[in-house]
């Protein structure tokens, strides 16, 4: 390991730099090169625009591509993309699609499509001396941002409103612009950012030049302008329903028995906050698949799902259940902010095939595709765990992993898959599996 801090490395060769950090931090330096190096794609110039979307890049980390087919959604059959390298999230997608899709299938609407920029400022005055002079800053905002907002606004978006707001009673003279946007189908980041630094411009000038401001009020300091990850009216809402009695039984549970226990797990997803994050972390597992998949980014998605959990100031599941008049319903409404178009979406080559995998769709069908993902990743969770628990599926799907830890060879996984399939999987069962047979194989007397 060394010490002293190394100046210039991102100006280094690739190459060079994988040298370094291959003698400084591994045992092995050699062969781990040879490693890191055997995860670069031949094809140079598809190397080159993956190591375009980041920096210090040495080699690539690749995460299984998956599909869940059978998704009906408002009619529409889809096969959705799923990158996750979690087993039994695309298998358990796929098995809710096919449930659902012999009962109505999905159905998913938008809510609304809003998003938000903020300008966070201080300023030694009161709010409503600000509030008297908002009509002429907005229309100076937006004067001052016409060429960044033309194509936007060509495309059917662009600025929808600005408002000032007033946070002094948490944080001594602290003020916000707040800026709402419509963005179509691009996430927007990019472009509410430009407008936010644009905005905080023209906002620093205009208290400058203000006659009717004390002297030392000429001084307005912008502390950060950026776009919100928070979106809670940027909303879809996907669900899915039938009459109990078409629900099935399954194992020894009654179709009633069935939805009255889901009802109840979801239930407790709303009081109670340990249950709330788990249950929503399978919700997740589903959303973030799609989401990587078509190369959007994660971790808004994920920040913005967190922060609408927690809307009412306790963090909760972001799914619902009702029993009603022999009908069973489910649904989810989570705000997601994503885009088809700018970022990584059209860039990526696997980003683009998904989309096309998907038919091509603008934004808000990706929020309602995305949205039922989530809630069939739930769906399949909560008949798990209240009926089997999940264990038994995932560790029969984790079995392959264990196998491949052992380096079992085709023979062998066809053997220990046969042997486990009424048994119960631990990785110390199937290592000791395993090594008997391999003993015993050893006795075979050579033919
Ligand atoms: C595992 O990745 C996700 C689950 O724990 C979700 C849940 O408990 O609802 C199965």
């Amino acid at each position: 390991m060394i010490n002293k801090p190394i100046s210039g490395f991102s100006k280094l060769s690739k190459g060079k730099k994988l040298r370094w950090i291959v003698d400084n931090f591994f045992k092995d330096p050699e062969g781990v090169a040879k490693e890191l190096m055997s995860y670069w794609l031949l094809d140079e110039e598809k190397q080159q625009l993956l190591d375009r979307f980041s920096e210090n890049t040495i080699s690539n980390f690749h995460l299984p591509y998956g599909v869940a087919p059978n998704f009906l959604i408002n009619g529409k059959s889809y096969c959705i993309p799923m990158v996750i390298e979690e087993s039994s999230v695309v298998a358990a997608a796929s098995n809710a699609a096919k449930y659902w899709h012999e009962r109505g299938g999905f159905h998913a609407e938008i809510l609304c499509t809003e998003k938000i920029g903020q300008i966070h400022f201080t300023w030694p005055g009161e709010i409503h001396q600000l509030q008297n002079c908002m009509s002429e800053l907005r229309s100076q905002m937006l004067e001052a941002t016409r060429d960044i907002t033309r194509n936007m606004e060509e495309r059917g978006g662009g600025i929808k409103d600005i408002e000032l707001t007033d946070i002094s009673d948490q944080t001594p003279q602290t003020y916000q612009i707040q800026v709402s946007f419509d963005t179509v189908d691009s996430m927007g980041a990019n472009f509410i950012n430009s407008v936010m630094e644009a905005f905080s411009k023209v906002l620093t000038d205009f208290v400058a030049s203000r006659t009717e401001f004390k002297p030392h009020q000429h001084d307005l300091d912008i502390i950060m302008a950026i776009l919100s990850n928070y979106t809670p009216k940027c909303l879809v809402r996907a669900w899915v329903e039938c009459p109990v009695s078409e629900l099935g039984s399954f194992r020894d549970f009654t179709a009633e028995r069935l939805a009255q226990r889901f009802e109840k797990a979801v239930k407790i997803a709303k009081v109670d906050p340990y249950r709330a994050t788990t249950h929503n972390k399978g919700i997740f597992n589903g959303i973030d698949a799609v989401v990587i998949a078509t190369a959007n980014d994660f971790r808004a998605v994920e920040a913005n799902g967190h922060a609408y959990a927690a809307k009412d100031g306790q963090y909760r599941g972001l799914t619902d259940c009702e029993i009603s008049n022999g009908i069973f319903r489910f649904w989810i409404e989570i705000p997601l902010s994503i885009g088809t178009v700018g970022g990584l979406t059209s860039l990526h080559p696997m980003a683009r095939h998904s989309l096309e995998l998907l038919g091509n769709p603008d934004a808000e069908e990706l929020m309602k595709i995305i949205a039922v993902m989530g809630l069939a990743q739930n769906f399949a969770a909560l008949r798990s765990l209240i009926t089997t628990g999940i264990q038994k599926g995932h560790m029969k799907m984790h079995l392959h992993n264990v196998l491949a830890s052992l380096n079992a060879t085709e023979q062998e996984v066809a053997q220990t898959v046969n042997y486990f399939a009424d048994q119960v999987v631990s990785y110390a069962a199937v290592r000791d599996f395993l090594l008997k047979l391999r003993s015993s194989q050893a006795k075979l007397p050579l033919s």
